[in-house]
């Protein structure tokens, strides 16, 4: 759908319109103070030019209700644009609890997805027209920015952690994707395209895709390769803090601290293991950084995620 506005790019996502609206009503509010302030300058400046040598400016004494009236609409205008604002941002930081998941991993100059299913792609991106997406963004080297103008949304890849975004597509439609972090020479070349497709196509896309296996498959299996299971067992027995239903819940450290198993911390805990150790083990893990690609990572989290208790 394009939007009525020219040179808008399309509107295809549930928070493109109030994001819309919100820069208009800021450029509306910006422009007409810029305006405003500049033609009163100019008249005033010649209404009031010196006609005289010997004019001297009239005394003039304070006005109590021009000072609140450009005190007061400022204010109610600046605190609208903020209470707005931050509503839209806060909505856009937190992914719903329904979202489905997609790994997203920047490298000099592609972007690699991998969707939970197995289905990878390079450079595009397929997703169902009405549901909420929660993209996880990893970096294998630099900076970058996974841009979806069409989405209005952005969000930077960082080396050394991930970070996250969501959506939801609502038409579809093919549309761009932008690295917007410069992030070396063929930075502008990092493009690729995201193509929204009704639930329907979607699934029979994801059925016709070449899959090496779920995440959750793979992961599993890098578990065992890497040898992770013979010091994580499925109880207490092992020389490493047991698994099962690590995820979310409060880790005790041995430095005192008690850290919420995120994903970063997960995450952290297989490059640099030596940064949070758990309380009662020894630091004997050996560090995976630069053995293991951020894929392999998300694939390796997406896994232990899964280690419920029964
Ligand atoms: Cu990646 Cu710019």
């Amino acid at each position: 759908m394009q939007t009525p506005i020219p040179l808008f790019p399309p509107n295809a996502s549930s928070v493109a319109t109030e994001m819309d609206l919100l820069y208009l009503f800021i450029v509306a509010v910006c422009g007409f103070f810029t305006i405003l302030v500049t033609a009163m300058v100019v008249y005033f400046a010649i209404k009031y030019k010196r006609r005289h040598p010997d004019d001297v400016g009239e005394d003039i004494h304070g006005s109590l209700a021009l000072e609140l009236t450009w005190t007061i609409i400022p204010f109610i205008l600046s605190l609208v644009m903020f209470v707005w604002g931050a509503s839209l941002f806060y909505r856009l930081a937190k992914p719903p609890a329904d979202a489905m998941d997609i790994f997203v991993v920047g490298k000099q100059w592609m972007w690699k997805v991998q969707h939970p299913e197995g289905v990878r792609e390079i450079n595009e991106l397929h997703v169902p027209a009405g549901r909420n997406v929660r993209i996880t963004l990893g970096s294998e080297d630099v900076l970058h920015d996974y841009s979806i103008p069409a989405f209005r949304v952005k969000m930077d890849a960082v080396p050394g952690k991930w970070t996250t975004m969501w959506f939801k597509a609502t038409v579809p439609g093919v549309y761009h994707i932008f690295c917007a972090e410069y992030c070396g020479t063929k930075h502008s070349g990092m493009i690729g395209q995201v193509t929204v497709m009704t639930p329907q196509d979607y699934e029979i896309w994801l059925s016709g895709g070449r899959s090496s296996g779920s995440a959750v498959e793979n992961g599993e299996r890098l578990f065992a390769e890497l040898a992770c299971i013979t010091c994580h067992k499925t109880d207490s027995s092992g020389r490493g803090p047991t698994l099962i239903g690590i995820f979310g819940s409060k880790v005790p450290l041995a430095d005192g601290r008690e850290v919420t198993a995120d994903e970063n911390y997960l995450r952290e805990s297989i490059m640099d293991s030596q940064a949070k150790v758990v309380k009662g083990y020894q630091p004997i893990m050996p560090a995976f950084q630069g053995r293991v690609s951020e894929e392999h990572l998300l694939q390796l989290v997406a896994y232990i995620k899964t280690l419920k208790k029964k």
